[in-house]
């Protein structure tokens, strides 16, 4: 269930992220261009109808999204993944899920989840930049299910070996995508080789 996103240009700015020297302004830019482009593959297989449209020479056939499109990054980083996939969706709705991980613990915490009404009926994307052990990403997936969701996909930019298997015990139901798939995880749950704190290096704390 886990589908890497290989394009040169996403592998291009992917070195910018992961590199020590790019500043918060390299960091934020390749962050934005390279959610652009997971956007259009992470969206590939979402549902159209069919609809009428009229052109100024005559009547043909379009397509419409099936159902409406709601995007929940999970605070703090995902929300810079996020704003790459609302240029290209501009019509989705946005929720957000608020987990902070505990340095010691690595365990996430919940402090805040506000969500649309019509999760039920739409096309939920959860995005965040890392997928490290996994315990953020499937908690907040189970936030989503409590509320109603019944179509999900996870996007994500790194993903650590051991967080992709957690999160498919946890939600063998849930596609993931990921720019990169890691080595592994080190002794403080950080990704290797990565890029380092995603929320810091985005928000420049
Ligand atoms: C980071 C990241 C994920 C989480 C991944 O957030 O943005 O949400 O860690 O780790 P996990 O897979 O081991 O749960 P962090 O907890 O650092 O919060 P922040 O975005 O507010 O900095
Ligand atoms: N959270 C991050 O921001 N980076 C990691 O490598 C792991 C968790």
């Amino acid at each position: 269930m886990i589908q890497v996103i290989d394009h040169p240009i996403i592998r291009e700015r992917l070195t910018h992220i992961r590199s020590v020297d790019s500043d918060t302004a390299a960091f934020r830019h390749a962050l934005h261009d390279i959610a652009r482009l997971m956007c259009f593959e992470v969206t590939r297989n979402i549902e159209t109808t069919p609809t009428e449209v009229v052109t100024p020479l005559k009547k043909t056939e379009g397509h419409k999204l099936a159902r409406p499109v709601i995007l929940v990054p999970i605070l703090r980083a995902g929300v810079g993944l996020m704003n790459g996939f609302a240029e290209i969706l501009t019509e989705a709705s946005v929720g957000y899920i608020g987990l902070y991980r505990d340095e010691e613990t690595h365990q996430p915490h919940s402090y805040y989840c506000k969500l649309p009404a019509h999760i039920a009926d739409s096309e939920v994307i959860l995005i965040d930049p890392m997928l490290a052990t996994g315990g953020s990403a499937a908690d907040a997936a189970d936030e989503l299910k409590k509320a109603g969701a019944r179509r999900i996909r996870f996007a994500c930019l790194i993903a650590a070996p051991e967080g992709v298997a957690a999160f498919e015990e946890r939600h063998p139901d849930i596609p993931v995508f990921t720019a990169s798939l890691d080595e592994k995880l080190n002794e403080d749950a950080y990704i290797v080789p990565g890029l380092g704190d995603a929320g810091d290096r985005y928000f420049g704390t």
